[in-house]
């Protein structure tokens, strides 16, 4: 089964074929952020406007890397939410567009579902049950993954998403946006020892994540340097911030796997890109002998060929919108 998939829920437009949800026929990705480099992060109108300007050549050229016309299409997949609502209902109302002209069937796909699903396309092996941390700009969950289509959320932020806290102190350190990508490379010879940083729990819960005071944090040292006229050390600083959020993902991520009984671990989202996060799962995992699975590089950040491997197990599972279909800023990943 061949699925054009599309994605439009942030800053890059972006269109794939993918077979049978795990074989990769083409994948094709606009990027945007040459457009909103100069704001410091990702402008809601403009990257609508973008996405509108690019979604036709970027789902042509999705068919013709594939060399598939739409007689060798089963279905037409798109990201509906969560996202920029903006952003999101570019790639609806083409996928609903395409949908209609060809007569295809048409599959909504939650993001994060779709973050997940790039470690199927990374590992063929790879099927449920099994535990996955997922970490994005707007997210950070622990979620118990049942089934293909079958999720349940065991922890979450309370307030920021990991990703968010390291795109902010990456500013506040004067870095260019995207600030994440741009900490973890200009840290990665630094020496997390030299700043000391809270390490957030939020009471009550082992499995919540709390990342605003850790941002606060970090924002306060850069203050508190200037005035006293001592210059930060920015790659030192990242580490020690990229290390605290680190630990944070990783511990809540082992407890949940120790008490819910999980021996697979699955990394997802934009974040999964981290190295440092990379190495303390892969150590952790390694102590305890359990199977870890990280996407590759290239399917880490948000791209199509991950929402066409999702779609076919939504499709499998009978989950197919009418023309009505609509996007969504927010969505649990568990409805
Ligand atoms: O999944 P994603 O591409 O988009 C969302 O769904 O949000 O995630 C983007 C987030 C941004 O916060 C970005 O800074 C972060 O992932 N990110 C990273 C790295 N690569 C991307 N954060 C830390 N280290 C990286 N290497
Ligand atoms: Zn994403």
């Amino acid at each position: 089964m061949k699925i054009l998939a599309i994605e439009s829920s942030c800053d890059e437009t972006a269109a794939a074929v993918v077979e049978n949800g795990r074989k990769v026929l083409s994948s094709v990705i606009a990027s945007q952020v040459s457009e909103h480099i100069v704001y410091g992060g990702v402008v809601p109108e403009i990257a609508s406007r973008m996405h509108a300007q690019a979604i036709s050549g970027v789902v042509s050229k999705a068919m013709s890397d594939a060399g598939v016309g739409y007689s060798d299409i089963d279905a037409i997949a798109v990201t509906y939410a969560p996202g920029l609502i903006g952003a999101l209902l570019v790639g609806v109302n083409f996928a609903k567009g395409l949908a209609y002209s060809t007569g295809l069937p048409l599959v909504p796909v939650h993001h994060l579902r779709s973050h997940i699903a790039a470690n199927y396309i990374s590992h063929a092996e790879l099927e449920p049950p099994f535990l996955c941390l997922v970490v994005s700009g707007g997210h950070s969950h622990i979620v118990a993954v049942k089934d293909y289509t079958d999720f349940s959320i065991i922890g979450r932020t309370r307030d920021d998403a990991a990703g968010e806290c390291m795109d902010k102190a990456a500013r506040a350190m004067g870095l260019p946006y995207p600030g994440g990508v741009n900490l973890d490379r200009i840290s990665a010879d630094g020496d997390s020892s030299v700043y000391k940083l809270p390490h957030p729990h939020v009471d009550g819960s082992e499995y919540d994540f709390s990342f605003s005071g850790l941002k606060t944090a970090v924002v306060n040292i850069i203050h508190n340097s200037k005035q006293k006229g001592i210059e930060v050390s920015v790659p030192d600083l990242g580490a020690s911030c990229i290390e605290t959020v680190a630990d944070c993902l990783v511990k809540n991520t082992v407890k949940a796997a120790e008490n819910y009984g999980f021996d697979k671990i699955v990394l997802a989202g934009g974040v999964s890109a981290n190295s440092r996060l990379r190495k303390r799962m892969a150590a952790v995992c390694e102590e305890r002998n359990w199977q870890l699975y990280m996407p590759e590089l290239s399917l880490c950040g948000d791209n199509a060929a991950m929402v066409g491997a999702q779609a076919y197990y939504e499709f499998q599972k009978g989950n197919v919108a009418g023309l009505e279909l609509n996007a969504f800023a927010t969505m649990p990943i568990d409805e």
